[in-house]
């Protein structure tokens, strides 16, 4: 137990909730001592056995246990919001794209002055009467690379190798622009969006072995170091899209009440997580991502629990990799940290080819979110069986997927508009 208040005994698998002050902190069981469960649970039974009766139970007890279970089992501790984040604009540009958009280049800041900061870009169409809906969302190689914008700085940080000349990890001129088809920036400002990206390795750089992220500099409350069950890489990444999500919110170019977060496969489980933990964010759209994210964790076709752990296990805390051999025993699936996105839409997009993230196992895992939906009163996901390759399944809890494979483009974000102008309007 830690200690402090014993507030609530949550029963039969032995579980306590303690308050510490404000934060709640949960002393759940040994993953071996949880009960064997080979179906997806049901989101809307507690922990103790309980089904959950009321909205209010959802809201104040459900919801605040899911989120802690997840924490706890799989993602890591992820830090509240720190007090101290801080906006600066770097440059302006208000005839960019020959006068189509404004360009914001903006610095988010936080935590002890050595912590990581965040370079977020930002185009907002010029063609409008009201502030612009935006998708936000972390990219895999920096802002430069999604526009062949000259002005853009090279990241320092941290990036991967293997893409044009990029090697001993640092970013090159060569690369400048070369994922601007998989952003894809001048028809998404066409349908009246604006684009908010950041580069992942400002808050994360995706390396198993090295924690130069923001992890080793934003604690967890009363702590001196990182522990084993705080935030791995994928809740590194949903924090940052929470703290960029600080900034557009005090955009008076940007509807606050129109954000939806988009990520690719690694990014796409962030954008699944930070959908889930930040309600400032009204429509969810991860895309093909897979184990960890929109798949099951049961699911027996792609990649698996102990696969996942094994390649990148700087993902997840070391809590998850105790399910490796026994996913069975995980108290929740995906389809719980969906119900946590319910009631706001979501949409899982997905590609025939691309195996590995599971298509047909992410529909499962929305027909198993969907009963959360109809509980708090809305539609959820009005098909039966998967749609057919092109054919979008547009209802609050959506579902598409394409012919090809594993990858982000053009077509994607046609879809992606399409769900977002029917839930959001035009
Ligand atoms: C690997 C990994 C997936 C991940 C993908 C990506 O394939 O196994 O879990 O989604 O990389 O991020 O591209």
């Amino acid at each position: 137990m830690h200690g402090g208040t014993l507030l609530t005994a949550l029963g039969s698998v032995g579980c306590f909730l303690v308050l510490f002050g404000t934060t709640a902190l949960a002393d759940f069981p040994e993953p071996a001592k949880l009960p064997s469960n080979p179906e997806l649970p049901d989101p809307l039974v507690m922990l103790n056995g309980e089904r959950v009766k009321t909205k209010e139970d959802w809201v104040t007890k459900r919801r605040p246990e899911l989120k802690e279970l997840f924490q706890h089992y799989m993602y890591g501790h992820m830090p509240d919001a720190p007090g101290n984040v801080t906006f600066k604009t770097e440059r302006t540009d208000k005839k960019y794209l020959d006068g189509k958009a404004t360009k914001k280049e903006v610095t988010i800041a936080f935590g002890p002055p050595d912590t990581p900061k965040l370079h977020l870009l930002l185009v907002i169409p010029n063609d409008r009467k009201k502030p612009a809906p935006v998708f936000v969302g972390a990219n895999f190689h920096g802002n430069y690379t999604v526009t062949k914008d000259p002005t853009i700085p090279l990241p320092t940080v941290w990036v991967p190798n293997g893409t044009k000349d990029i090697k001993d990890n640092r970013a090159a001129e060569a690369a400048r622009g070369f994922q601007a088809a998989v952003w894809d920036i001048e028809d998404v400002l066409s349908r009246g969006y604006a684009v908010a990206t950041f580069y992942c390795g400002d808050v994360d750089p995706d390396r198993a072995d090295k924690r130069e992220g923001v992890q080793a500099h934003v604690l967890n409350k009363g702590e001196t170091k990182p522990g084993p069950n705080d935030w791995g890489s994928v809740a590194a990444w949903a924090w940052g899209i929470m703290r960029t999500v600080d900034y557009l919110v005090t955009d008076a170019d940007l509807d606050k009440d129109r954000m939806i977060v988009v990520g690719h496969s690694r990014l796409g489980k962030a954008a699944l997580v930070a959908g889930a933990f930040d309600e400032r964010i009204a429509v969810v759209i991860p895309h093909q991502a897979g184990c960890g994210g929109t798949a099951p964790s049961r699911g027996k076709v792609g990649e698996s629990v102990k696969r996942i752990n094994t390649s990148f296990p700087h993902w997840f805390d070391a809590n998850f990799k105790e399910f490796n051999d026994q996913v069975d025993r995980l108290p929740f699936d995906q389809n719980g940290l969906v119900a946590l996105v319910a009631p706001r839409p979501v949409l899982f997009t997905n590609g025939v080819e691309d195996t590995w993230a599971n298509p047909e196992g992410q529909f499962q895992v929305l027909q198993a979110a969907d009963p959360v939906y109809r509980f708090l009163g809305v539609e959820g996901l009005e098909a039966k069986k998967m749609p057919e390759p092109g054919k979008l399944i547009d209802s609050r809890v959506g579902y598409h997927i394409r012919l090809g494979k594993h990858s982000m483009g053009k077509d994607d974000w046609k879809v992606w508009m399409d769900f977002a102008d029917k839930h959001l309007g035009k």
